[in-house]
């Protein structure tokens, strides 16, 4: 017999010896208690928290807790079925009016979660015969729904918006062809130049899909994204989203103005063959949504915040992935595994979560310290953090 675990020696005889250099796991943490959106007590002692996608820090918002309670005291615990079959409640209804507001579009479509949008969405509309532009930096979860739908996948370089272009140039006349990108590229924590890739896109034909699971409400005027901010969202044939960051629950979407978009509901198998989202996740999202519709003083702190922390790392000499912040998230670049986990686990010592990150999910090989920052941190928290770097940093000999 062969044992089909072998493939992942590799990947055990690192983490092995990783952990016998005696740090922690950093991929193994437990939260104990979680008091608000930036504090938790992890291995028993209260730890400021640096890597969730809290954006907007709505976890422990008072009405979506109460929208929550009541969802569950009304609408019991889960639907047990399929969208398509018992599982759309009056709740699924109402978060799919709150995204259509919220976006200002035609169509909204709520999947069980941001990975399956992107694998339902991009696997339906793109088939066999089809072409899929997309940045070799892609989230898993686009490049999984490419594959999925079986169409033909041209990668080009990250945020490169000739190399893009020669790509599309290639493809055989009159096929179908379909551009995907990232608002926000979550492991450096930099945007696209949506402008001039739409444009690009659009002149040579293809349709549009751009993933703003990390931009989202922060990132433009009313939180719609980075193509919002860059005044491209009317060109934008599909935005996909995500609950799991700034709307503070689990859940992923789909909005379009496409005139033909609601047959995706009978055709996505994503969306048809898995149990829709508990009443209670619903609620807790559609109260959330509208609320994010009013946060532009949230959005202005979260800005603060991060080019605070960026300012500051930067002053202390860290390596940071963008030269100036372009969004919630700030990687800070390690010279190895060995010494980042060193550093992760120095900074939890002094009572700071932020998230490791390492390939292949990081482009480059590189290993990161990520850290993103929440609209309820506060002033007084980011010199915390910044302390906690400086010490963390000179002790593991970072900087
Ligand atoms: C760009 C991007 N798209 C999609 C997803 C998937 O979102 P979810 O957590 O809702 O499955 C993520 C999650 O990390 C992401 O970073």
């Amino acid at each position: 017999m062969t044992d089909l675990f072998s493939k992942f020696d590799p990947l055990i005889q690192q983490r092995e010896t990783l952990l016998a250099s005696g740090v922690e796991d950093p991929f193994n943490l437990v939260m104990e208690k979680v008091l608000s959106p930036t504090r938790a007590i992890c291995n028993g002692r209260e730890t400021i928290l640096l890597g969730t996608y809290n954006y907007m820090g709505m976890t422990f918002d008072p009405d979506v807790i109460q929208a929550g309670k009541d969802a569950l005291d009304n609408f019991g615990s889960g639907t047990t079925g399929s969208r398509v079959l018992n599982g759309t409640y009056q709740g699924h209804r109402e978060v799919e009016d709150a995204l259509k507001e919220f976006y200002a579009m035609d169509h909204a479509m709520v999947f069980s979660t941001g990975y399956q949008a992107n694998l339902g969405i991009i696997s339906t509309i793109a088939g066999k015969d089809d072409y899929i532009v997309l940045d070799i930096d892609s989230h898993a979860s686009i490049w999984d729904g490419c594959s999925l739908g079986n169409a033909q996948i041209v990668p080009f370089k990250h945020n490169d918006i000739e190399a893009m272009e020669k790509r599309l140039r290639r493809i055989p006349e009159g096929a179908g062809k379909l551009v995907v990108l990232e608002g926000v590229y979550s492991m450096m924590g930099d945007i696209a130049p949506l402008k001039d890739m739409i444009a690009v896109a659009k002149a040579n034909g293809a349709m549009v899909l751009v993933d703003e699971a990390h931009s989202m409400g922060f990132i433009g005027p009313n939180g719609r994204g980075v193509a919002e901010d860059q005044g491209v969202l009317d060109q934008v044939d599909f935005v996909i989203g995500t609950f799991s960051k700034s709307v503070g629950t689990v859940g992923g979407f789909c909005v379009s103005n496409h005139p033909k978009f609601e047959i995706m509901r009978l055709v996505c198998r994503p969306y048809v063959f898995t149990a829709s989202l508990p009443p209670s996740v619903v609620a807790t999202a559609a109260t959330s949504i509208r609320k994010l519709m009013h946060g532009s003083n949230k959005r202005a702190h979260l800005w603060e915040n991060s080019r605070t922390l960026h300012a500051g790392l930067k002053a202390l000499g860290f390596q940071l992935g963008t030269d100036v912040p372009q969004s919630a998230i700030i990687a800070v670049i390690m010279p190895d595994l060995e010494r980042g986990a060193g550093m992760w686990e120095a900074l939890l010592r002094e009572g700071l979560y932020v998230n490791l990150a390492r390939p292949p999910a990081t482009p480059a090989n590189m290993t990161l310290l990520r850290c993103s920052l929440c609209a309820e941190h506060s002033s007084e928290q980011v010199q915390t953090i910044l302390a906690m770097f400086e010490r963390a940093g000179k002790a593991t000999g970072i900087i």
